[in-house]
This record gives C-alpha cells, structure tokens and sequence, in this order.
C-alpha cells in the first residue's frame, strides 16, 4: 500500500469543543504544540496528524476498527485499512482565517460538537458555513463529551444538531456519539470515516500543483553552518507528482519592497505519513524539504503560496474579478443580521486556496465585484474563493466568489 493518505480530513467546530482531543484519541498525537497554544489551551494555528485505520481480522463490525496496531478486544494484529491525514481547524472566533485556509485543503470534515452546550454554537455554525461555501461535502458529526451528559440531555443534543443540520451539506451525516477523552465509540467513528469520507478523483499526469498550508526552519538554535538543512513547505498536492531532484518553483512567493520575487529550488526530501518517500502524489498532506535559506520558509511565511514545476503554476494576480455569491445572513455572532450587497471602497477578507489576503472593491457589477489585493495570489479562472466581511470588530464569512 502506498505510504501517502488518500484524503485530509478536517476537524472542524466551535472552540473547545474536543478538536484537539479527538485528534489525539484517534492518533495519540496532540496538535496542540505551539507554546501559545499550550499556554491559552486553544489551537492557533492548524494542527496534523496522520492516522492509520486498521481494521481486526477476527472482530465483528464496528469493534473490529481501530488505530492501533493490537485489537483492544482479541489481542490480534490488526490489518492497515486506509492511511488519512487530519487537518485540526482552529475554533475560535478569531481563527476564521485560519479555518478556511485549513478547509481549503479538507476533502471531507468531521464537525465536533459538545452535548453538553445548546447546538448550535455560532463557530458550530460558521465552520459548517465555511463547509458548505468552500465545497466540502463529505461530512460527519461528532456529538462530543457523551460522557458528561444525561440520557435526557443527549437524545435532546441529537434534535438540536439533527435540526441544525437541515439544509446544509450535513443534512444527511451520520451523527455520532462520541467520548474523545474517554476514547468511547471511536470504532464507530473510524467506521463511518471509511465508509463516508472518498477520496476524490485526483490527476496524477497534470503538472504537479501543491497548495502550501505551513512552512517551516527545521533547524534546531545553534545548529553549526556545516549541519543546517534547506527550508521545508508542507502542504497538498492537488494535481500531479513531486519526486526528489525535481526543480520546483513557489508562488507569489516572498515580498521584497512590494516585489514579490517567486522563489525556485530543487526537492531534495520528500515526506509522507512520517516516512520518507521518493515521490508524492495528490492526497494526504506531504512534506517537501529544498535547498531554500531556511530563513524564508520560517514562521510559516510561504503559507498561502502555491508550489509546482517551474513555469507551470497559474499566474500571480494583484486584482480579481469574481462572480459573487451572497449567503442571506451573517454567522458566527450570536445576534444574526442579513447579508447586504458588497459596496465600492469595501475591504473583504479573501480566502483564496490556502491565501488569506485583503481586497478592496474598486467596482461592482450586477453579480460580479472587483477587488485590488493587498497580497497577491496565484489562481486561476474558475477557482472558489471564500468571502468575509468585518463585522463589529471580527471578519464574518458572507459568501463566495468564482474568478471569472
Ligand atoms: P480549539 O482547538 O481551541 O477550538 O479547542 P478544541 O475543540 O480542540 O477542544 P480541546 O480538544 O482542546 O478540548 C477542550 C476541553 O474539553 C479540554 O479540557 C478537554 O479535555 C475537554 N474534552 C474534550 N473532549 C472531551 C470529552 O469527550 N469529554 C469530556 N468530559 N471532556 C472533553
């Protein structure tokens, strides 16, 4: 079986609602890693994990599923099913960004909610906006902290959400009880997981084209100049392969007085599911480590940039011009209120692939809005970008645009 994932599968829902918590009962690795993050007690930026399903040759279904490499009920060796990556989204309110360039990778999504709170909770109903606009269809719900909740209470969680889900891409997701700390119907979980979350058809003979989400200077504090190793992006590929040796070029790349200079390298690592591999293909999440100075791919600073065969990524656009798609109202905060028009002289938060840029609008048009960018993005015709407006001190999802 190839070492990569099929699919990224995004934890999505409201902030401490068990994101992080069910990412380390399905993996045992905590997401949660940045000293902020451990410091506040809430995911920054996006976590990964990868997880293998495996699947218990003697056991009956669903106790025969698990992560682990021994059944916890016979003590046999259990049989690799599937390889997955997990994109684990952020859920505070202030964290949309970050949500939708996570969401902008997810193949299919896990929606974490807590039986113990009144459904929906406004980032409840964001992130699954942010579904639905961005285009993720395969979709699960997981009525999290199962454990601390009534009988009572939990068969009225289950109206709430089933009622909540009315009319989304989640109207017909299975919902299902879950102790992420407790580690209780995971089985169950990881069945619904194979059984509902499909790879989708991926082109393996386009030329490679790799969203990038983080970027990173692996190189540990007083590392001597001898030992210091090239600059790594981590990201999706979408469409195509990388292979080590392959000449690769990045987009918009990095800015320089207001110039953005594309950058170009070769691959000298590749990393998938943990292991090093020789070449990649679209699906899960993959590591690609080059020749860069590590100092331009630290912090994270090519995130949002696209990376592929030199000369072969779409073009880098400074305005946009987008058929806009309005939702009727603005979630997120407690009080809703309807979406209006875009207006001229507008700033919108434009998620584009893995970019977060501002836009300002400089015309609009029966259905469609121009914007001058204030980051650049590399996109082409046809592709989805998610729109968010500032409400009171906040960003607030309003809607989507196509890129005519
Ligand atoms: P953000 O990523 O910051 O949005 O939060 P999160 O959704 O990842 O929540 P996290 O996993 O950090 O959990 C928040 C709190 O809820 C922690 O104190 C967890 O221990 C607790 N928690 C998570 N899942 C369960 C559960 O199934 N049962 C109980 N009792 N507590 C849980």
């Amino acid at each position: 079986m190839n070492v990569q994932s099929d699919v990224n599968i995004g934890l999505v829902g409201h902030v401490d609602h068990g994101k992080t918590t069910l990412t380390k009962a399905l993996s045992g690795v905590w997401t949660d890693t940045h000293s902020e993050e451990t410091k506040r007690g809430i995911s920054i930026r996006l976590g990964y994990a990868d997880i293998e399903f495996r699947k218990c040759p003697n056991c009956d279904e669903p106790e025969c599923y698990t992560t682990s490499k021994t059944c916890e009920n016979c003590g046999s060796e259990t049989e690799l099913v599937r390889k997955v990556s997990f994109v684990d989204a952020p859920g505070h309110e202030t964290l949309m960004a970050t949500m939708l360039s996570g969401a902008a990778i997810m193949d299919g999504a896990v929606l974490v909610i807590a039986a113990n709170e009144e459904c929906p909770q406004p980032q409840t109903k964001e992130h699954l906006m942010a579904l639905d606009v961005i285009g993720v269809k395969d979709v699960i719900v997981v009525q999290n902290k199962i454990d601390i909740v009534s009988h009572e209470r939990a068969i009225e969680s289950y109206e709430e959400i089933k009622d909540f889900v009315k009319g989304t891409c989640a109207e017909d997701a299975p919902i299902i009880p879950v102790s992420a700390q407790q580690g209780a119907n995971i089985d169950i979980l990881i069945e619904a997981m194979l059984k509902k979350i499909k790879a989708p058809e991926r082109s393996f003979e386009k030329s490679a084209l790799m969203h990038v989400a983080r970027s990173f200077d692996i190189n540990k504090p007083g590392s001597g100049a001898d030992k210091i190793k090239g600059g790594v992006i981590g990201g999706t590929l979408v469409q195509g392969t990388l292979k080590i040796g392959d000449s690769i070029e990045i987009r918009p790349g990095i800015s320089n007085n207001n110039e953005w200079i594309n950058l170009t390298s070769e691959i000298i690592g590749l990393e998938a599911n943990g292991e090093d591999v020789d070449e990649v293909g679209p699906g899960g999440l993959i590591g690609v480590a080059t020749k860069l100075d590590p100092s331009l791919t630290k912090a994270d600073s090519l995130s949002g940039s696209v990376a592929g065969e030199v000369g072969t990524l779409p073009d880098v656009l400074f305005e946009l011009e987008m058929e806009d798609h309005l939702l009727d109202r603005v979630v997120g905060t407690k009080e809703e209120r309807d979406v209006a028009p875009i207006k001229l002289k507008e700033p919108l938060m434009i998620n584009c692939g893995t970019t977060t840029t501002i836009g300002v609008v400089t015309a609009t048009k029966k259905n469609t809005v121009k914007v001058n960018l204030k980051l650049p993005v590399c996109a082409s015709p046809g592709d989805r970008i998610a729109l968010s407006r500032r409400v009171g001190a906040r960003w607030r999802l309003i809607g989507y645009g196509i890129i005519v």
